[in-house]
Parts: structure tokens; C-alpha cells; sequence
């Protein structure tokens, strides 16, 4: 089976029309495409085969009052967007979200029947204490940010997708071991169990995934595909990925 590969294009590129030169280009089956919002609805109208998804969503829905600035679950549903990344460690560091917020924003796309791609990772003054305070920082993480969630409202259809992102290995070249990944995962999914209502997670890396080291994490039966970040903003690099897949 294929892997899930998820480019996530951040605040890039600058144009329309970059965004639709892009999205063509990276217009593959099993790939799921995450523009800025402003380009959704043009990257919608130009995909056949990859899938869309958001950066983010509000943690309300529109009807509860005044958000400025908010894009909600349901607006995302009517652009065509089927996943949406939640939790972002870009978005709990620069815009202060914390789990309950993550937590909150996890529940209304569920609501919408959106697919989650919740990001979890450990920072690096936790990855320098160990694998052990590493492990007991994502289960943390995982705890808080899918509390209280209704098993039937999303496990059934398997709408969950957790990404393992070492903050450290974001943007900085410096990729985690794959062996290392492997181990997170496999702990990230075995935490996942008890919680008797998911039943098959997927679970991705991402962390400064390129070209040159792919192979060496989606070969890994244990990781289910990759976040991918600035590789996918360069058609050639991010075709070489998914060509490995
Ligand atoms: P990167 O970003 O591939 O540029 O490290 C990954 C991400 O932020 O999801």
C-alpha cells in the first residue's frame, strides 16, 4: 500500500499562480497537498488525484460569535478540503496554542468529518534529556490533545492521523533517525491502543524529510508516510520522494 505524503507548504509560495504551478506538479495519488487558505479554493479547482488539505482551523464555529481572522471547520468543508493539520508545533510555539486549544480545534473537525492530522513532537531540551523524557512528553501531548474525544465520531472511519515531528528536526536539516522514528511511532501507536476505539492508527514522521533520506523512513513498515515541509515547495525534490514511495 502506498504511504501517506502530506506537503506542507506553510506561508509559501507568494502567488496564485505559483500555487496552482505547485499543486499540478505535485498532483499524485496518496499525496495530500496543504496550501496557505488564501489558495485553497484555486489548488481545489486544479487537483484530479491528490487531496486537500488546511493549515490550521478556528477553534470555534461561526455561529458562537465573532472570530476576525478564523477560518472555520465548516468553510474548509465547503472549499473541498478533506484533512486538516492540527497542532502544528509552528502554531504552539508562534501563536501560543496549547492542547486544550488543539484539543477543541480536533473536536469541531471531527464534527465536519474532516480528516486530523495532528502533529506531536518533543523539543529539543526534552530530546537532550533522553528517549525516555522524549516518550513521556508525546504521550503527554497525546493525552491532553484527544481528551474526551467520542470514539464513534471518528475512529470508525478512521479519521485520525498522528504526525511524530521532533520540534528539533523541523526546518533545520537535521532529520531524526529513522530508527529512532521507528521507535516513537511504535510507542505513539501502542499508546494509542488502549484507547480501545482506535483500532489501526496511522502514524507519519516529519522533521526535515528530503529526497535523500526518505527511503530511509518510509521503507520502515511501522511509519505510515511523511510531513513534508520545505522539500515540498521544490517540484523536483518532492517528485524524487514520492517516487521512492
Ligand atoms: P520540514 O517541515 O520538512 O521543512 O522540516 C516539516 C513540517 O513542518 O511539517
Amino acid at each position: 500500500m502506498k504511504k501517506i505524503i502530506i506537503a506542507n507548504w506553510k506561508m509559501n509560495p507568494l502567488t496564485e499562480r505559483s500555487a496552482i504551478r505547485l499543486a499540478r506538479a505535485e498532483d499524485f495519488r496518496g499525496v495530500v497537498i496543504a496550501p496557505p487558505f488564501v489558495f485553497l479554493e484555486a489548488v481545489s479547482h486544479r487537483l484530479k488525484k491528490a487531496k486537500l488539505a488546511a493549515q490550521d482551523l478556528a477553534r470555534e464555529e461561526e455561529r458562537r460569535g465573532p472570530y476576525t481572522g478564523e477560518v472555520s471547520a465548516k468553510m474548509l468543508k465547503d472549499a473541498d478540503v478533506r484533512y486538516v493539520i492540527v497542532g502544528h508545533s509552528e502554531r504552539r510555539r508562534f501563536s501560543k496554542e496549547t492542547d486544550t486549544i488543539i484539543n477543541e480545534k480536533i473536536k469541531l473537525a471531527l464534527k465536519e468529518k474532516l480528516k486530523v492530522i495532528l502533529c506531536v513532537g518533543e523539543p529539543w531540551s526534552v530530546r537532550k534529556r533522553g528517549f525516555g523524557a522524549s516518550k513521556k512528553f508525546v504521550k503527554n501531548q497525546l493525552r491532553k490533545d484527544l481528551k474526551g474525544l467520542n470514539p464513534k465520531s471518528y475512529i470508525l472511519n478512521s479519521r485520525l492521523i498522528i504526525a511524530y515531528e521532533p520540534v528539533w528536526a523541523i526546518g533545520t536539516g537535521r532529520a531524526d533517525k529513522p530508527r529512532d522514528a521507528v521507535e516513537m511511532i511504535k510507542f505513539i501507536k501502542k499508546n494509542l491502543k488502549p484507547r480501545s476505539y482506535i483500532l489501526n492508527p496511522k502514524v507519519l514522521y516529519g522533521g526535515s524529510v528530503i529526497a535523500k533520506n526518505a527511503k530511509g523512513f518510509l521503507e520502515k513498515k511501522e511509519i505510515d508516510g511523511a510531513l513534508v515541509g520545505g522539500a515540498s515547495l521544490k517540484p523536483k525534490e518532492f517528485k524524487r520522494i514520492l517516487n521512492i514511495n
